[in-house]
């Protein structure tokens, strides 16, 4: 009888660390999927899917920082394995998202680069709604989100300087050069607390302060990204124009419209570039926290 038991016992323990065995390696870059490696992609305002994206498996992920805005959604785009993540599942508010939770289910199923697609609004003057901006730098005037995984006993502060991947960037401007994509392939991002929108004096200042778009989730998530040595880029649809330069008053329904009538190009552009995107990395990224503890 004890005998039984124990051989059950035995049986179910293998049986899980086969399967635990399985999944780990499933995550590795380099086996299983379409490709070699896995790219993480997250949606923004108004894109919770991307149509042609054959979703393969839903995969749910729990993280010591609690739980990703929804399951992550894995299929395959321009032959590459690609992981996606509607960062506003469930209509969740830009200050509300865990941010950590999204980054590190990434950085748990073995992604090493994301690509993030936010709605925002257009300051500088040539930007109309539809444009679409490859963004190169940042600004970040948040005020009270959890803005690091370092706020333990380890102090550690990541280089900065360029928040958005060279390497991914490039895949992006050659993808919109052969693809005949309008995209500008520069820009400054300020992220503002919201939810709700900026007054005409703020949009006055930030534009002041050579912003060029404005939007509620860049960050922390850029940050988040480099301390996890992820590769992140970041695309933004202008869906309307910025406070006080718009003539109209400013909706959710105008943000939600505009980024229905990109999703198609923003999907073009998407392929392209994940197409484009080399198998191994060749810049910093992945090194980001050489150096940058104390
Ligand atoms: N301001 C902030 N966030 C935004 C905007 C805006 O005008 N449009 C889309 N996201």
């Amino acid at each position: 009888m004890l005998l039984f038991y124990g051989k059950l016992l035995y049986h179910f323990l293998y049986q899980y660390q086969h399967e635990t065995e399985n999944r780990r390696q499933e995550n590795i870059p380099g086996r299983g999927g379409a490709s070699f490696f896995m790219i993480g992609l997250i949606g923004g305002s108004g894109l919770h899917e991307i149509p042609g994206f054959k979703v393969n498996e839903r995969r749910a992920v729990e993280t010591p920082y609690g739980l990703p805005s929804d399951e992550f959604m894995i299929g395959e785009l321009s032959g590459r394995t690609v992981a996606f993540l509607p960062r506003h599942s469930y209509n969740i508010p830009p200050h509300k998202v865990n941010y950590r939770a999204n980054i590190r289910g990434f950085k748990e199923l073995g992604a090493e680069r994301v690509i993030a697609v936010s709605a925002v609004g257009g300051i500088n003057n040539s930007l109309r709604p539809g444009d679409i901006v490859l963004l190169n730098q940042l600004i970040d005037f948040t005020k009270s989100r959890v803005n690091t995984f370092y706020d333990g006993d380890d102090v550690v502060h990541v280089d900065f300087t360029e928040p958005y991947c060279p390497e991914l960037r490039e895949s992006f401007i050659r993808a919109s050069e052969s693809g005949g994509i309008k995209l500008l392939n520069a820009g400054t991002y300020i992220c503002v607390e919201g939810p709700r929108l900026e007054t005409a004096s703020e949009i006055g200042f930030f534009s002041s302060m050579s912003a060029d778009v404005v939007g509620m989730t860049g960050m922390p998530e850029a940050v988040l990204a480099r301390e996890s040595e992820l590769c992140y880029v970041a695309l933004s649809v202008v869906t309307n124009l910025a406070a006080g330069i718009s003539p109209v008053k400013l909706t959710a329904k105008e943000v939600v419209e505009t980024m229905n009538r990109s999703t198609e190009v923003v999907k073009t552009l998407l392929s392209g570039a994940i197409g484009l995107v080399p198998q191994r990395r060749d810049c910093p990224c992945g090194e980001a926290l050489k150096d940058a503890g104390m």
